[in-house]
């Protein structure tokens, strides 16, 4: 569990950007460096009250819509719980087949009725760009919670919050993603968001589940070396973070070309052996085989504490959309 220690950020109160407050929070191509200074300074804040008050009542009087019409264990019971630590309360939808959806009403008209209700909608639907569909129906905030193999932009956020506690730096850093690049939109967002970093990034996959053209163009386009490997053995001893991400079942149109790719990946005690000390292993979860539970006790495995910087980063983002920080 991470520990409480002195912030490396800047404090509450002196932020200079641009203010959050009512802004929707849709890709991270929305994020500067500064932005990500002061989100981990937020960040690194809820941290420390939650460690020395648990609850506060930052949010006292506002309200969340939680609307998910994907399954989620993580985001959806982080942003509750956030806003809940923040004296906030919560409308939950996390299964639409009992809210009016069922009935066929649109995407624009949950979001325009939530608003009605709640000061901000949290959101994760199937398809690309249903966020930013939402956002432009609503007129009030609405943070983009996963929309299909699109993007994941708190989670990224959380993502390199937690390589910032973990290793106390963005730059000079080869990070290595694993796993399914294609499908995965906690990668998409992730890779854009560290080519704000020196960073050199490799992309581990089977063929038929490579990065993106158009993630790898827009990373080349800030200076970031990039490489495509098939196998992770040559470039694990570099490897300051091994980003494991599943290979994701239910995107796929074929279950056959699933049952193909299904195993393709391991990371188990005996491979780590490969790996520097000091690094760290993440994976945005659930996995199911990818990660051996064998190797859950080694200290380099972050994805648990990962989850809870994401309640720390999560609780930021409602404060700064809501005007409280
Ligand atoms: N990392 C992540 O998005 O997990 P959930 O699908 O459980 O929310």
């Amino acid at each position: 569990m991470p520990t409480e220690s002195q912030s490396p950020y800047l404090p509450f109160g002196e932020n200079k950007n641009a203010s959050w407050y009512g802004k929707d929070i849709l890709s991270v191509k929305q994020f500067n460096r500064a932005d990500l200074e002061y989100i981990f300074g937020v960040a690194h804040e809820m941290r420390g009250m939650v460690e020395r008050i648990g609850t506060f009542d930052l949010l006292k009087g506002k309200i969340l819509a939680n609307l998910f019409y994907e399954p989620s264990t993580r985001t959806s019971s982080s942003f509750t719980a956030a806003m809940e630590r923040l004296g906030g309360s919560v409308i939950p939808i996390n299964e639409v087949k009992y809210s009016s959806v069922t009935k066929g009403e649109s995407l624009t008209d949950t979001v325009r009725t939530l608003e009605c209700y709640a000061d901000v909608i949290v959101l994760r639907h199937p398809e690309t760009g249903s966020a930013a569909i939402a956002a432009k129906a609503a007129k009030k905030p609405v943070i983009n919670a996963g929309d299909g193999i699109g993007e994941h932009p708190t989670q990224a956020l959380l993502d390199t919050f937690t390589i910032m506690e973990e290793l106390g730096r963005l730059d000079n850093l080869t990070v290595t993603m694993l796993g399914d690049l294609k499908y995965g939109r906690t990668v998409h967002s992730l890779a854009r968001l560290l080519s704000l970093f020196k960073v050199k990034l490799n992309y581990v996959s089977p063929d038929i589940l490579r990065m993106p053209k158009e993630v790898m163009d827009e990373v080349a386009a800030k200076g970031i070396p990039q490489a495509e490997y098939s196998t992770l053995e040559k470039v694990l001893p570099e490897t300051d973070v091994l980003y494991v991400t599943r290979v994701q079942k239910e995107r796929f149109e074929d279950p056959a070309e699933y049952e193909k790719v299904k195993g393709a990946y391991v990371i188990d005690p005996e491979i780590m052996k490969a790996a520097k000390q000091e690094m760290i292993v993440m994976h945005p979860l659930p996995r199911v085989t990818e990660i051996s539970m064998d190797f859950d006790d080694d200290p380099r495995a972050a994805y648990f504490r990962q989850m809870e910087y994401g309640l720390y980063v999560r609780m930021a983002l409602l404060a700064m959309v809501l005007g409280k920080a």
